[in-house]
């Protein structure tokens, strides 16, 4: 299994979070943070405002999949979250050791 972690600008998290649903995702966890690339002491828009501090508002969605479909997961959030301006984010991918449903004590693969 794979965790993919997408940080993108928060006024995508609409379009991506459709694009993962018809893709079939089973859960998602979606957190406001703040970051900076490579730019980092340049300006970035956001919302209509210039900042010139070092950290903008993203969103970050994280979403654990089987090996099979982390590709086309991948493939969609970068899609669907791209305008094509300095900003749009990154996906980091981890290996994922475990999944355990609470509910059930399900783990692994049968707990995505
Ligand atoms: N190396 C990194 N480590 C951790 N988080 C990062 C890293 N790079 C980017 N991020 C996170 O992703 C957000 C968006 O990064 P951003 O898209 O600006 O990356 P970039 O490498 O500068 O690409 P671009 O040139 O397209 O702007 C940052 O605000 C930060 O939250
Ligand atoms: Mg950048």
């Amino acid at each position: 299994m794979k965790m993919i972690a997408a940080v993108i600008k928060p006024f995508k998290l609409d379009d991506v979070k459709k694009a993962l649903n018809d893709a079939g995702v089973q859960g998602m966890t979606v957190t406001d943070v703040k970051g900076f690339g490579r730019q980092k002491g340049h300006v970035e828009l956001y919302r209509g405002t210039t900042y010139e501090v070092n950290f903008i508002p993203k969103i970050k969605i994280e979403v654990a999949v089987p090996d099979e479909k982390a590709e086309e997961i991948i493939r969609t959030i970068t899609e669907t979250g791209r305008t094509g301006e300095i900003g749009d984010g990154k996906i980091f991918v981890y290996d994922l050791l475990d999944i355990v449903r609470i509910r059930t004590g399900e783990a692994g693969k049968a707990a995505v």
